[in-house]
């Protein structure tokens, strides 16, 4: 195990060599400067032709996006964001635009003071979103659709015999695993699940979902995939149907913020916790969401990567833009692709990564890892409470999440494993080493089983 150190600040290779390094940064922070300016302008443009084009094909008469709506007003109005569960980085102060706060939107789009909100109760496909086949199944029967089931992947023995996890000699044991942003089941089905041990896969029964918003699980747009909505949808799909006692679980990226939040409040049903690349940054309550905001997605040019990240968490517009050129079209390019590679089938994460709408993947972002990190504190104490198991696995050269995190985790829990996998980066910790990764999760569960031998059955029946 190698403590973690904070990853160095990259220094733009656009200006090598010769250039003293302060002019160099000088220059960078005003191209940067300049290039943000220009998105943020673009944005508000983008915010005036969206409202237009919402209103013709859609009827919306009042936009559905965040330039101008208030969050404190929001909350009094409606009972949803009653625990405050809805980021402020979702609102306009969080975001800040020079030009939104000039005024322009509002102007061009010819709204009175106070105007905007609301607008998202619509059950139809959106224009800008994918209207195929796999990407509105679960539309099909019409009614509430929060009832609707998360897709859910279950691997179990076909030898083993199952009921009350509490009787006979040996319990079987449940992990659930929890994908990060823009994946699906199908980042743990395709790389763990091919790679699990015989005398594992006899006495362990494996649960991942696709997360509400994301693959095939329901994609609604009156919801705004809040910490709650997911736990909510995770229990109604896996927990209570298939009547988990305990189970040990496992999460990647932003689903360690979802883990942590299952974990703490079924903190006497989970055996183990491993965390893959967690983001977490201790930061006081109420500057929480922001901090997150910033070390994911802080405004910068460099590396392209963080720069990516802006773009899609800063700029709502901008963002639906991208989302439909490459979600609403996912078709096209995955023919493309198919026919620039000559190949028969793409990588899952590829196609995997377009199955989404703009609404699901804006407010996931936003509310649950920038909503979620004021609350990853109470979630960590709760655990090292009840003295659960927690695992902390990070690549060494992680771009997405800051390698910090895993540190950050040990101070909080001292008791908390962390390793650091050397040349592996935010994925490349579970692909490409599928067989070493799921030797070191099959480790934990064992480990996890003997330390806690006896504690089994006490956690069950919990709501
Ligand atoms: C482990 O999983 C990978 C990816 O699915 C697969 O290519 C590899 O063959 C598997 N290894 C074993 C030993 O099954
Ligand atoms: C994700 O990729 C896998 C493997 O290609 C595929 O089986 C699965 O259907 C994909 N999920 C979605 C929602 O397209």
């Amino acid at each position: 195990m190698k403590t973690p150190i904070p990853t160095p600040i990259i220094v733009s290779p656009i200006f090598p060599g010769k250039w003293p390094r302060k002019t160099a940064q000088l220059l960078v922070s005003a191209m940067s400067l300049v290039v943000f300016l220009f998105l943020d302008f673009l944005d508000i443009v983008l915010c005036v032709i969206y409202r237009f084009v919402d209103q013709f094909t859609e009827g919306n008469t009042t936009p559905s996006c965040y330039c101008h709506r208030n969050r404190e007003e929001e909350r009094r109005r409606t009972n949803y964001d009653r625990e405050g569960e809805v980021s402020e980085t979702l609102y306009g102060i969080g975001r800040r635009n020079v030009f939104r706060e000039m005024g322009f939107s509002r102007k061009w789009n010819g709204l009175k003071e106070n105007g905007g909100g609301g607008g998202m109760l619509r059950r139809r496909n959106r224009w800008s979103d994918c209207g195929c086949e796999s990407c509105v199944s679960w539309m099909s029967s019409n009614g509430d659709y929060m009832r609707r089931l998360l897709h859910v992947v279950v691997k179990e023995s076909s030898t083993a015999t199952f009921g009350d996890d509490c009787r006979g000699d040996k319990p079987m044991e449940n992990v659930i695993f929890l994908h990060g942003f823009i994946s699906s089941s199908a980042f743990w089905t395709e790389t763990v699940f091919p790679n699990l041990s015989e005398p594992t896969k006899r006495n362990y029964r494996f649960f991942t979902v696709d997360l509400l918003g994301f693959g095939r699980s329901p994609k609604p747009r009156d919801c705004l995939y809040t910490l709650r909505d997911h736990l909510e949808m995770i229990e109604k799909s896996v927990i209570h149907p298939f009547q988990l006692g305990s189970f040990h679980l496992v999460a990647h990226s932003m689903g360690c913020v979802i883990a942590l939040a299952l974990a703490a409040k079924y903190s006497k049903s989970v055996k183990s916790i491993t965390l893959i690349a967690p983001p977490y940054f201790p930061s006081p309550e109420n500057d929480a969401s922001l901090t997150a905001l910033r070390r994911l997605a802080d405004r910068k040019l460099w590396p392209p990567l963080l720069f990516g990240s802006a773009v899609m968490s800063w700029y709502e517009h901008l963002g639906r833009c991208v989302c439909f050129l490459v979600c609403r079209n996912h078709r096209t390019w995955e023919w493309i692709l198919k026919l620039l590679t000559r190949r028969r089938d793409l990588h899952f994460t590829v196609i995997n990564m377009t199955r989404h709408t703009h609404h699901s993947a804006w407010h996931t972002m936003h509310n649950v890892i920038c909503g979620g990190a004021k609350l990853m504190d109470k979630y960590l104490e709760a655990l090292e409470d009840s003295k659960v198991n927690i695992h902390v696995i990070q690549g060494s050269q992680d771009q997405v999440v800051p390698l910090e995190c895993s540190n950050n985790i040990k101070m909080k829990v001292p008791d908390a494993e962390v390793s650091i996998v050397e040349n592996a980066d935010h994925t490349n910790v579970i692909l490409h080493r599928e067989k070493d990764f799921t030797q070191d999760l099959e480790q934990i569960w064992a480990s996890t089983a003997d330390s806690r031998r006896g504690e089994q059955c006490f956690g069950q029946g919990q709501p």
